[in-house]
Parts: C-alpha cells; sequence; structure tokens
C-alpha cells in the first residue's frame, strides 16, 4: 500500500512517499528556519504563508526522486491537527483537493501519532506491543502507553514547558541562535555535565508527569548570579541537559516497573537529542527492554511519519476529502476522526 503523506503542522513543510508504512521512497521537508530565526521563534503567520509558496514544489519533489506519479498513490495521508490553524488548513486543503481529484482514499492524521509512528520507519522490525512512547518535541511533552496503533494512553504529560522548548528558551538564555535544542546539544558535547548541578522535576507517588520550567529558571537565575558570569557556557549547556536526561530517563524508568512493556519508542525533535540517545540506549542495556529510536531525520517533523501512521491506523483514520477540517486542538486519545 503506497501512500502519500503531507505534513503542515508547524514551520516544516514535508511531503512523502511511503511503502506499508515502513519503506520511504522519498521523503522531503523544506526547513523555514531562516525565515523564522531573525524573530527568535516561529511566526505563524509566515509560516503559513510560505507553506502556500513551498507546497506544491514538495509535492513535485517527493514524486520526482521517487520515480512515482500519483496515479499509483494507494491514498493520501495528511495531518490535521494538533498545530498551528493557519498552517495546518494549508496541508489539509491540499490533501482534499489532491483525493478528490484522484478520487482516492484520504487519511486525516493526529500529528503525535505520526511522531510514534516515525519508530516503524526504514526498519526491518517492527517494535512490539504493548510499547512505551516517550515524545519529547517542541510542543509537546509525555509519556504514552501504545496498546496498539489506535489504542494509545497517556500516562503522563508536561505542567508547564516541552522539553524541546526547555531547551529552546535555555538556548536563548545562553545566547545561541534558532532553533536552539540543535545548538545547545552541540555545545553541550564539549562542556562537563556535572560541572553545575540543576535541579530535577519529581512527581509524587508513582506519577509520570514531567516539569521543566523550574529547570529553565534555575539556569537563569545561575546566569545572573556571580558564579553563571565566570561559568563556561558549554558547561552550563551539558549541566542542563544532564538535568532533562535524567528526568526523561527516569520516568521511562518508572513507567516500566509500573506495567510491562516489550519495547520503549522515542520520538520527537528532542529524540534527535545524542545524549538523549545514549543514555536511553544505556538504560536499554541494564533493564533489557528494546529501544527504537528513529533516524534523526524522522524524529523532527516530517510527513514519512504521517503516511506510516496512515497505514497502521487506516481503518480509523479515513475520512471524507469533502468533509477532513484542520483541528488546530486535537486531542491525542482515541482515532483520527
Ligand atoms: O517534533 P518537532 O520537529 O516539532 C514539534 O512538533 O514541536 O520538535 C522540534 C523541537 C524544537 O524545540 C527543537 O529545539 C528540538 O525539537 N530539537 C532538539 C534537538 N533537535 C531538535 N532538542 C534537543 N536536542 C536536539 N538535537
Ligand atoms: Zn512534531
Amino acid at each position: 500500500m503506497l501512500l502519500f503523506g503531507i505534513e503542515t503542522s508547524c514551520d516544516d513543510t514535508a511531503t512523502a512517499l511511503v511503502r506499508d508504512g515502513r519503506d520511504v521512497l522519498a521523503s522531503v521537508s523544506t526547513n523555514q528556519d531562516a525565515f523564522h530565526a531573525k524573530y527568535g521563534g516561529i511566526v505563524p503567520e509566515i509560516a503559513s504563508r510560505q507553506h502556500v509558496a513551498l507546497l506544491s514544489a514538495a509535492v513535485e519533489d517527493a514524486l520526482g526522486r521517487s520515480g512515482a506519479t500519483l496515479d499509483v498513490v494507494d491514498g493520501i495521508a495528511v495531518t490535521r491537527g494538533p498545530g498551528l490553524i493557519g498552517s495546518l488548513v494549508v496541508g489539509v486543503a491540499s490533501a482534499k483537493a489532491l483525493a478528490f481529484a484522484l478520487d482516492k482514499p484520504l487519511y486525516g492524521i493526529n500529528h503525535l501519532h505520526g511522531h510514534i509512528f516515525a519508530a516503524f520507519l526504514d526498519r526491518p522490525e517492527a517494535p512490539p506491543y504493548p510499547f512505551l512512547a516517550l515524545l519529547v518535541s517542541g510542543g509537546h511533552s509525555q509519556l504514552v502507553a501504545v496498546d496498539s496503533a489506535t489504542h494509545m494512553r497517556v500516562l503522563g504529560r508536561t505542567h508547564d514547558d516541552a522539553a524541546g522548548e526547555a531547551y529552546d528558551k535555555t538556548a536563548r538564555l545562553l545566547g545561541l541562535g534558532y532553533p536552539g535544542g540543535p545548538q545547545l546539544d552541540r555545545l553541550a558535547q564539549s562542556g562537563n555535565p556535572r560541572a553545575h548541578r540543576f535541579p530535577r522535576h519529581r512527581p509524587s507517588g508513582d506519577g509520570l508527569d514531567l516539569s521543566f520550567s523550574g529547570l529553565k529558571t534555575s539556569v537563569r537565575y545561575f546566569l545572573e548570579s556571580e558564579a553563571g558570569r565566570n561559568a563556561r557556557v558549554e558547561d552550563v549547556a551539558a549541566s542542563f541537559q544532564a538535568a532533562v536526561v535524567d528526568v526523561l530517563i527516569d520516568r521511562v524508568q518508572r513507567a516500566c516497573t509500573l506495567a510491562p512493556y516489550r519495547a520503549v519508542i522515542l520520538s520527537g525533535g528532542v529524540a534527535a537529542n545524542t545524549a538523549l540517545q545514549t543514555a536511553l540506549s544505556a538504560w536499554s542495556e541494564r533493564s533489557g527492554v528494546p529501544v527504537f529510536i528513529p533516524s534523526p531525520s524522522y524524529c523532527t517533523d516530517n510527513a514519512a511519519m504521517i503516511a506510516a501512521a496512515a497505514y497502521h491506523q487506516r481503518e480509523f483514520a479515513r475520512v471524507d476529502p469533502l468533509a477532513l477540517t484542520a483541528d488546530p486542538n486535537l486531542p491525542f486519545e482515541g482515532c483520527a476522526r
């Protein structure tokens, strides 16, 4: 089953062709960072206008790279939410037009479900159900019990900042450019993670919730102090990163003591973080629970994960091309309808 994916929920204009929810024939993402960098963050109006300008070329590019034409495609998959409404509507309108004109099935996908199916792409074995997903992106941070492709339960989520948001805000405090996560990651590689002790959030009881705003504030106060002004920026970056990673590994470990999972998958933009990947792989060795980490280009927003989710959720996610609407607040639970 060959599906064409379209993802425009935030600032990446992405298209992809994926066979059977696994084999990526082409995955194209036109990064808009250059347009947003001078504002230090994503400007929604600019993002939606850029999607309009870039999407047709991104569709052509994915087809060109795979050597396929739209008439051999078995369906169109599109992110219908959550995300920025002005950005979502561009992808949704294009997908509806393609599906209607080609008379092909249309699948409306939850962006966060897409991140989970990124772990199925381009690998011989799929993660076995039930598995635990640690979903850490710029807008969301949550632990999810994935019982099947369409039954997912959120076990814990952040009370305040998402992990990626904490990275971006802390990177700004450190004087790094946008997007901050990858830059902070690079800088931390030459720093000492034990140079400064920043606080680690601990939920009460068996809780699996997360919180990162206390950590970010503590970094800010530290940087304003005498010690902070004399500290090496690499060491502050590495010490901040160590606190984020400790918290995330602690939640995975707690979740796995509360229920048995056959695997843990890491997903979302922060899944590209080298320290987090190393720590999770080390935990996997100790615990014997296999870990699935998507390749870096499938950790951040992409359309291949949307096509993969549509394949695995196809009976539930199929929608009427005339009726599909974008939903910026689409809830995580339940299926795509
Ligand atoms: O999943 P994503 O591409 O977009 C959302 O759906 O939010 O995630 C983007 C986030 C940004 O906050 C970015 O700074 C962060 O992921 N990120 C990273 C790394 N690469 C991207 N954070 C830490 N280390 C990285 N290597
Ligand atoms: Zn995302």
